[in-house]
């Protein structure tokens, strides 16, 4: 064991040694790392480079920390955003923003779990591993997974009981991303309402275990069962990055990274993309090729037009999602395609366009809730509010 250990240190040494020699040629050659993310995986602060990425999002921590500091009464945080808006990085990040009182389990249920104890495993797991990685907890209590394959629910309460007694005075925080999934999963037959009557007693009964839901869905857009047995849940919205933080992110993006380089475009990247994260990422990204490519150091208004057809590439998916699903389907698509073509419009005008008067005001309603569209104060006229997003769907929808 041991010489095997001494082999992997050398090793890693000799790494560390040849990406500090490459990272020095490739500055000495005028090549610009690139700190950005095009891919939109969510951050992790596993991930050293992720550290300095993240950015924003300070006050909801602190609304976080919160809620879920008054015991006597701790009413769930629903995490509301629309996709890409950086709600699973949110959580990712909680074990370095919140009080080491707090103990947050992250667990996705992008992935359907296999039938109700599947699921009940899958928690299991993500609780478990948590609380063993976070140092100076020691060994919590395990599920017994034979009583789960017989009694699922008796067996997670029994767990649950001894976990709370193991935690004391600290409190487990689990976070469920993707939380609508279990709706898909409820109708599909995966799972029946006594997991939505297992959720309220983990929020109601238990003083040492607090739910967060995170998702692209307020509650009353699911089933009415959801908002009736998951009472008092407070929302908290995750929008784009506020200004300061958008600016941040262009900046300084890595310790090493020229604050110049985005400089002279930094406003316009922050109007094209209306400082939605992920498009702004894909933004630099591209920028920062494109200048390595041409052998410059800082960008300029031709580059960000130069770049911009690549952006709408690569975030095809992210703009077709917005316009033909998260819009609420053919007449979210009909009014954003309108708004694309002709700028613009107050309510009336949309409404003209439409014969479905019911569903015309949800699906407003809906596109506003999500900031696909903003409603100007003043004018009452509705715009699409990313204009990058315009774009495309004013190509998309041309005849
Ligand atoms: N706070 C942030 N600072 C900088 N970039 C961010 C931030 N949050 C998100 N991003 C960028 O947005 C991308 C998407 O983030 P994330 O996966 O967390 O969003 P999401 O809301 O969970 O998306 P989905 O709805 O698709 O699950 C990331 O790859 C990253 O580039
Ligand atoms: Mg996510």
């Amino acid at each position: 064991m041991r010489p095997l250990i001494a082999t992997l240190a050398t090793w890693q040494r000799v790494l560390a040694e040849t990406l500090a020699q490459a990272e020095a040629a490739s500055r000495a050659s005028g090549h610009l790392a690139n700190p950005f993310r095009s891919a939109g995986n969510p951050l992790d602060p596993r991930t050293s480079d992720d550290t300095a990425l993240f950015k924003g999002r300070a006050s909801l921590f602190r609304q976080l920390e919160g809620i879920l500091s008054d015991a006597g009464r701790r009413p769930p945080p629903l995490l509301v955003g629309g996709r890409r808006n950086g709600k699973t990085s949110i959580l990712r990040f909680l074990p370095t923003r919140l009080s080491s009182r707090i103990a947050p389990a992250f667990v996705s249920l992008q992935k359907p779990a296999d039938g109700l104890i599947g699921l009940l495993g899958r928690l299991a797991d993500a609780i478990t591993a948590e609380l063993q990685r976070t140092p100076g907890l020691g060994v919590p209590p395990l599920l017994d997974r034979k009583q789960l394959q017989q009694d699922a629910f008796a067996a997670f309460g029994v767990w649950m009981d001894a976990l709370e007694r193991w935690l004391d005075q600290r409190v487990l925080l689990l976070a469920i991303d993707e939380y609508e999934a279990l709706e898909e999963g409820m109708g599909r037959g995966c799972y029946d309402e006594r997991i939505l009557a297992l959720l309220r007693s983990l929020i109601q009964d238990r003083r040492q275990i607090a739910v967060l839901l995170s998702g692209v869905h307020e509650l009353d857009e699911l089933a009415p069962i959801w908002a009736s047995r998951l009472i008092n849940t407070v929302p908290l919205r995750v929008g784009f990055l506020v200004e300061d933080d958008a600016r941040a992110l262009l900046r300084e993006p890595a310790p090493a990274f020229p604050p110049a380089t985005l400089a002279a475009v930094s406003d316009t990247l922050l109007a094209r993309t209306h400082c939605q994260p992920y498009l702004l990422q894909v933004y630099a990204y591209s920028l920062v090729e494109h200048l390595n490519e041409t052998g410059r150091r800082s960008a300029t208004e031709a580059d960000v037009a130069a770049v911009e057809e690549l952006v709408l590439t690569r975030a095809t998916s992210y703009f077709s999602d917005q316009w033909r699903t998260e819009s609420g389907g053919p007449l979210g698509e009909q009014l954003l395609a309108a708004l694309a073509q002709r700028g613009p419009m107050d309510a009336e005008a949309l409404r003209a366009l439409v014969s479905d008067e019911a569903n015309f005001t949800r699906t407003l309603k809906r596109m506003t809730r999500r900031t696909i569209v903003i409603r100007d104060a003043t004018s009452r006229r509705y715009t699409i509010s990313i204009p990058l997003l315009a774009t495309y769907i004013r190509r998309e929808s041309a005849l």
